[in-house]
């Protein structure tokens, strides 16, 4: 029994590291993303609107949770993120009739609901900065990150007139964006989190005065059962 669970053991650590070294040879730049920055959810959630949602929908994500989770009003976000026509408590489908999808790209752009847990951010930041000019491609572009990709680089104009810095920070917000979209209970995870281990920290302090409690007891001899 034991030695199965060693064979087994060592299966998975070898499986582990050969994953490991596969996806070492590509460098992915860190995202650095922050998913409490708010003001950076909510830019991302407009690129992504602008900038993605021709293509890819969120399948898993409604309108009125956005608001609700980025601190924008329902006007808001019907007048910015919406197309005309839906309501807030659609999920964020497409406009891009899946067909026609596969017709024009050869694939249909995924849904990228889960694509952050999926591939992690880093990936996705140095993918959406990863395209290059490759002649022999039909949009005329190439990506480092994924060879052969069949998506255009749609940030191009997002980049005119702006910084490395600036265009830097605004995928920033797309990535984080995306990774909210992955989880949105990392929001209140994350924070209950810290109030778990403040809580356990007070019961560790009164569980030891307890212990010192029973054993002063215990220690001086002057314990007796009860009458
Ligand atoms: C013109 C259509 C189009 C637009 C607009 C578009 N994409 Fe894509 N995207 C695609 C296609 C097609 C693929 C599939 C690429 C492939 O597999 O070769 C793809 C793939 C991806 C992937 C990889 C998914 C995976 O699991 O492999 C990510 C991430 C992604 N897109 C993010 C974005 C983001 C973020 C935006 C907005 C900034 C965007 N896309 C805008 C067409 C588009």
């Amino acid at each position: 029994m034991k030695k199965h669970i060693k064979i087994k053991l060592a299966l998975a650590s070898t499986l582990l590291s050969f994953n490991v070294f596969a996806a070492g040879d590509l460098h992915l730049d860190h995202a650095n993303t922050d998913i409490s920055d708010t003001a950076s959810l909510q830019n991302g959630a407009k690129l992504f609107m602008n900038y993605c949602s021709g293509c890819h929908a969120i399948g898993f994500m409604r309108y009125n949770r956005i608001a609700q989770d980025l601190n924008l009003s329902d006007s808001l976000v019907a007048e910015h993120l919406m197309f005309a026509g839906e309501k807030p408590g659609e999920t964020i489908t497409t406009a891009m009739p899946k067909e026609g999808a596969a017709k024009w790209f050869g694939v249909t752009p995924p849904d990228l609901s889960l694509v952050a847990r999926a591939k992690g951010t880093d990936w996705i930041y140095t993918y959406l900065r990863g395209f290059y000019e490759d002649d022999s491609k039909v949009f005329g572009v190439n990506n480092k990150v994924l060879e052969n990709a069949s998506m255009p680089d749609v940030l191009w104009s997002l980049k005119e007139g702006k910084s490395e810095a600036e265009f830097d920070q605004d995928v920033r917000d797309i990535t984080n964006f995306l990774d909210y979209v992955g989880e949105p209970a990392k929001l209140i995870r994350t924070s209950l989190g810290v109030w778990v281990l403040l809580f356990l920290g007070v019961l560790l302090v009164l569980t030891y005065l307890l212990k010192k409690e029973y054993w002063k007891d215990v220690k001086y001899g002057i314990w007796r059962p009860r009458e």
